[in-house]
């Protein structure tokens, strides 16, 4: 088979063979854990059928053919986010830090940068970017349902714009589009759509994407090219093609009998699923020369006109009838904005309609309502709570998280659930 064959370039007969032999059995599945919303001792209790993952620690894997976690209510209530166990290990080995400024640039569905939010602790800013605006839609109901608010989300094409952008990244995610053979246990249909001109293809592609990312990469950053592509010609070959054409240097990843390292071109780790248990992905990083300089960011003056728990974000944005929450500002003159930081909710005269991302970003809020599971059920179909509270904004929570913020008559608890988000919850 011409798949087999094309891998020679790096990979023993041997090797290649045990590779062919895992992409015949099963895919394996993940979750990412969100602690501000539930601790691993928590989960593990829920789902004591869970694994942990072997490199990232708040990571488990599970079996699908047991577990439906995609129809859970933690799921839904953003606890949790379920993505391939080798997909993890990018934004991971970038350790993105509190504070920074980075770029996602092929962001959705937002796997990556969810995982870069919750190690930056919602501080700093992620620019999570995707060239297709409906999966740029993707990342920001990730974002809503995670709880995140450090993330800009854009629907841009970096390469007419990245001129405005020199210099200007602690640190890079490239995720990018690729052949897929990563996909090939998950999304067999992949293997009968792969072939060695779409390989070439995309490596075009890639080495265009990796040029002008690095040039958006501050001195002293670092940046992670990853695909879930198998192909030597999409990863190292486009590693080695900015190395050529830039100073850009290699970053080691510390050494590990789960990674492959091609011996003849040892730029980055191969994950694949004859030795580790994930899909498959390649991964490296890689660093800009410099001393890494903290970015000064003008922030405006609070505009809030009424007294709202903000999670110590300072700067309170309208436009469209909204407001919008944000942590740090940026310059947006370049961007096609899907959503800029928490989404607080629509402005009426001197009201709000609170949104269901601001009640999941909120740690605390002035009204509490603990709600059991029947009505957390009831309330995803669009029912109404049968308390009689006081009157005004309830935040109401399962099991201490948070669900939504609802408005309470003083008889009942009226549903605030957008049409688009009700579903009959397992
Ligand atoms: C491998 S997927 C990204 C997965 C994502 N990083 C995650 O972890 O959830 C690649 C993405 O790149 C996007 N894409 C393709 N060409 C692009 C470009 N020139 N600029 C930005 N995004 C692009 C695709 O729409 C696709 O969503």
């Amino acid at each position: 088979m011409e798949f087999l064959n094309h891998l020679k370039t790096y990979l023993t007969d041997e090797q290649i063979e045990a590779l062919n032999r895992s992409l015949e059995g099963e895919s394996q599945h993940a979750l990412l854990l969100n602690e501000e919303k539930m601790s691993q001792e928590t989960l593990l209790k829920i789902y004591p059928s869970l694994k942990r993952h072997p490199i990232i620690p708040n990571a488990f894997l599970y079996n699908k053919n047991e577990l439906e976690l995609g129809k859970s209510v933690y799921h839904e209530l953003g606890c949790f986010y379920l993505q391939e166990p080798s997909a993890m290990l990018p934004a991971f080995l970038l350790k993105p830090k509190e504070g920074e400024i980075v770029l996602d640039l092929c962001a959705a569905p937002g796997g990556k940068s969810m995982q870069a939010s919750l190690l930056m602790k919602n501080t700093g800013l992620i620019v999570a970017n995707d060239l297709a605006r409906t999966r740029a839609y993707a990342i920001s109901e990730n974002a809503e349902r995670m709880g995140r608010g450090n993330l800009l989300i854009v629907n841009n094409d970096f390469s007419s714009i990245y001129q405005h952008y020199l210099n200007t990244f602690d640190r890079i995610i490239l995720d990018a589009p690729c052949s897929g053979s990563g996909m090939f246990r998950k999304q067999s249909e992949m293997k009968d759509d792969w072939s060695y001109a779409k390989v070439t293809k995309y490596a075009e592609i890639q080495k265009e994407l990796i040029l002008y990312a690095y040039k958006m990469l501050k001195e002293g950053g670092e940046m992670v090219y990853s695909t879930c592509s198998f192909s030597y010609e999409e990863d190292e070959e486009v590693v080695d093609y900015l190395l050529n054409n830039t100073d850009a240097t290699i970053k080691q990843i510390e050494v590990n009998p789960l990674y492959f390292v091609n011996p003849n071109k040892p730029l980055g780790i191969h994950l694949l699923p004859s030795m580790f248990p994930g899909e498959g992905h390649y991964v490296c990083l890689i660093k800009k020369p410099g001393e890494l300089k903290e970015t000064n960011v003008k922030l405006s003056k609070s505009k809030l006109s009424f007294e709202l728990p903000t999670n110590g974000y300072q700067v309170m944005q309208k436009y469209g009838g909204y407001l919008y929450l944000i942590n740090k500002e940026f310059n947006y003159k370049y961007l096609s904005i899907v959503r800029n930081g928490v989404k607080v909710g629509q402005v009426d005269k001197n009201d709000i309609r609170f949104d269901y991302h601001y009640a999941h970003f909120v740690n605390e809020f002035p009204n509490i309502l603990e709600i059991n599971l029947d009505e957390l059920k009831k309330y995803y179909l669009g029912e109404s709570i049968n308390k009689s509270v006081s009157k005004g904004y309830i935040l109401l929570k399962y099991e201490g998280i948070n669900v939504d913020i609802a408005k309470s008559d003083g008889r009942i608890v009226k549903n605030r659930l957008p049409k688009g988000l009700r579903k009959k919850l397992s």
